[in-house]
């Protein structure tokens, strides 16, 4: 996998002004009714075609201006699906998809430098430890303004203005001083406000944000989750949310996607999900939240493991854990199947009313 921070690289000089015929227009397919995301049969495997899936046929789609919550312990994929919609899963990875359309572009078939005409500008991503997007070696107004310079064609005192706007809009004190400042100059909390002022510099349409509070301490946590939302509303973004705290999903996303061992098991609305769990995965994940879950890090679970590679069982990837399992579960792979309320991978869900 690249490194996160490739996707803030500085590009050569030809990409900022690409030549004719080097747009992504060849690879957009906007369609109307289209999502501003919209992921069908996404599935990444590392190894060969027949290694088993870490994602496996997702489904995905977020429309402008909504707040999608991707939850699931460890290992179940969330970071991998991301990357791959980046374009960050290199070799051995493998990624194969149905469609994988950012804003109507077909981000399968872009090359490099095409991807990153959209990258960092329509679609940018934090991630949970924001020296990951922070160069050590500039200073943070320098690199503000590279993203200013890059996709917006800022320089000078026009980017200055900018970077500087930027700070005060992600409520860095002193913001001005801080222009000059170097990443280890500032706080955690501080740096991931640096790291979000980067990838909202070129106001992009989609926001994917990886846990990016978990490094921080806890008093800090809400503070910058308030900040991503104020600006995710401020902008009418859309916002792909992935965390382990359900507490913050139930205050902030619209909907949520509930992903086991590389498969969504469970994708509803809020606040029904949270009210009426249709999978069994997710009601012990809402069980399992702590009374004062604010800036819990990781959720309790089940009794068990998230399944591997070498150790996925034949039927639902559940069964081994699940408390209502049968033969039938341990013996067949259910489908996600879509209900009133969502859509549900489970042969006995929970809390839907009998269909006659
Ligand atoms: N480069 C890689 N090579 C091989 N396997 C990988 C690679 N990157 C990720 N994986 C595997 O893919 C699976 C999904 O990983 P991913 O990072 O997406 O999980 P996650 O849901 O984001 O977990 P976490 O909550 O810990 O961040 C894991 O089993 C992981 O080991
Ligand atoms: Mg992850």
């Amino acid at each position: 996998m690249n490194s996160p921070a490739t996707v803030l690289a500085r590009p050569h000089a030809a990409e900022r002004h690409p030549l004719p015929g080097t747009q992504p227009d060849d690879a957009t397919r906007k369609e109307p009714g289209m999502s501003l995301l919209d992921i069908k049969n996404l599935s990444v495997r590392f190894g060969d075609a027949h290694a088993v899936p870490v994602v496996d046929g997702l489904d995905l789609s977020v429309n402008e201006g909504e707040v999608l919550a991707i939850v699931g312990e460890s290992g179940s994929g969330k970071s991998v699906t991301m990357m791959a919609l980046m374009g960050l899963v290199e070799a051995p990875g493998i990624v194969t998809a149905d469609r994988l359309c950012f804003d109507g572009t077909d981000m399968l078939r872009l090359k490099g430098r095409q991807r990153r005409h959209i990258v960092g500008k329509d679609l940018a991503m934090i991630f949970q430890d924001p020296m990951t997007a922070l160069n050590p070696s500039f200073t943070v107004g320098y690199q503000i303004e590279e993203v200013l310079h890059q996709h917006l064609g800022l320089r000078g005192r026009a980017a200055r203005q900018r970077a500087l706007e930027l700070l005060e809009r992600v409520e860095i004190p002193g913001a001005a001083s801080r222009l000059n400042a170097y990443p280890h100059q500032l706080s955690g909390g501080m740096s991931q406000r640096v790291a979000i002022a980067m990838a909202i510099a070129a106001e992009p349409k989609l926001l994917i944000a990886d846990e990016p509070t978990t490094a921080l301490d806890v008093t800090i946590q809400a503070q910058i989750m308030d900040l991503l939302l104020d600006l995710q509303r401020d902008h009418n973004m859309g916002l792909v949310l992935i965390t382990h705290d359900l507490a913050v999903v139930a205050e902030t996303a619209n909907r949520v996607c509930v992903m086991y061992a590389g498969e969504a098991v469970e994708l509803g609305e809020v606040p029904r999900l949270f009210d009426a769990p249709t999978h069994p995965y997710t009601e012990a994940l809402l069980k399992a939240i702590p009374e004062h879950s604010q800036g819990a890090r990781r959720l309790a679970t089940l009794p068990g493991i998230v399944p591997g590679r070498y150790d996925r069982p034949q039927g639902c990837l559940l069964s081994p854990r699940c408390p209502y399992a049968t033969d039938h579960c341990r013996a067949q792979r259910p489908s996600l199947d879509p209900h009133p309320f969502g859509a549900v991978r489970c042969f006995y869900p929970l809390n839907l009313p009998e269909v006659a």
